[in-house]
């Protein structure tokens, strides 16, 4: 079976931050899931009382047991039932659901198989970079919020000004379609200096744009310079329901001293800003998708990776893996 049917696979899927003394709802793939601190680490939960199915999220922890609210049943964090209050006797064998959680690097991720390995972070991980952890909620799909992430031809008018200079100006950019089992890549070369905000705050000159799709849902983008990385980030996508994709981002960029910290506090007011420009977007388009006659979108000239993001999801090898392409585009 492949990777992708067996879903042995990590999803980011909360902040650590978000999980504290109390528990917390969040959706899996359609399912209510119920995260919380056991005594052995974090701990998932299908969100639901055997008993009369009531959500655990709402009960509270006691000694790193989940206690519903209703009449108390306990489960610990493999979501074996140990307590029924009032029952004397041996107790009776009721369990939950659990999915496989782990802790890292303030993230918490869930997987709906059992994944060996540690997740993927981060495409600066083991660097010595800075690295801020940020979350978003978007109404769309997984497929089109990877694609707006990664496509640098709407920042022409979804970001005049902010990621792109306000001039109609472009310039003649190379673009390097690359790929491998679970990934595909584009890599911009030629771009002229940037305009936008975000680039004259905090980047030098660029030489390099890449623009990365990683199975199950990542997408990330490095901008390089003459002297090494300038930016990045890597956002793991995934769907919570049919309409609304969470997002755990990490924004990274060069330690350069104390530089660095700095350049990460402006960069995320500013990647806050193109970010609701883009939910804004995507919005519109989900919403107006829905009115009949449902008709698929049209893949243009210069999607370059639309198709080999969507062979990636269905857990089939990209068509950059076997045959890698050059495009010419104006930018
Ligand atoms: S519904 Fe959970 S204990 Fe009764
Ligand atoms: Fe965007």
């Amino acid at each position: 079976m492949s990777k992708a049917a067996r879903k042995d696979y990590w999803q980011a899927v909360a902040l650590a931050d978000d999980v504290g003394r109390k528990p917390r709802r969040i959706l899996f793939e359609g399912a209510p899931v119920v995260l919380f601190r056991s005594g052995k680490g974090i701990a998932a939960l299908f969100d639901r009382c055997v008993h009369r199915l009531v959500e655990l999220s709402t009960g509270k922890i006691v000694n790193g047991e989940i206690e519903c609210p209703y009449h108390g049943w306990r489960y610990d964090g493999d979501g074996r039932c140990t307590a029924i209050p009032g029952h004397v006797g041996d107790m009776p064998r009721y369990r939950v659901r659990r999915y496989s959680a782990i802790e890292r690097d303030g993230v918490i991720f869930v997987s709906a198989g059992t994944p060996e390995g540690e997740p993927y972070r981060h495409c600066m991980q083991g660097h010595d970079v800075i690295a801020r952890r940020v979350r978003s909620s978007t109404q769309s799909t997984v497929i089109d919020a990877a694609e707006n992430i990664l496509d640098a031809t709407h920042t022409h008018f979804t970001h005049k000004g902010l990621l792109r200079g306000l001039s109609a100006k472009r310039h003649l950019v190379r673009v390097d379609v690359s790929g491998g089992e679970g990934w595909v890549e584009a890599c911009y070369t030629g771009e002229e200096r940037q305009q936008g905000l975000i680039s004259r705050l905090l980047e030098g000159e660029r030489t390099r744009t890449i623009g990365r799709f990683r199975h199950p849902g990542i997408a990330e983008l490095e901008y390089w310079g003459k002297d090494g990385l300038a930016l990045a980030t890597t956002f793991h996508l995934r769907q919570a329901d049919e309409s609304t994709v969470e997002g755990i981002g990490w924004l990274i960029g060069p330690r350069q001293g104390g530089f660095g910290h700095l350049k990460a506090l402006a960069f995320r007011p500013l990647f806050n800003i193109a970010l609701q420009q883009d939910r804004k977007v995507l919005k519109s388009a989900s919403d107006n998708a829905r009115h009949p006659p449902r008709t698929a979108p049209a893949i243009g000239p210069l999607d370059f990776l639309r198709r080999d993001i969507a062979s990636i999801m269905a857990g089939e090898m990209p068509a950059a893996a076997t045959t890698p392409r050059v495009h010419q585009i104006e930018l």
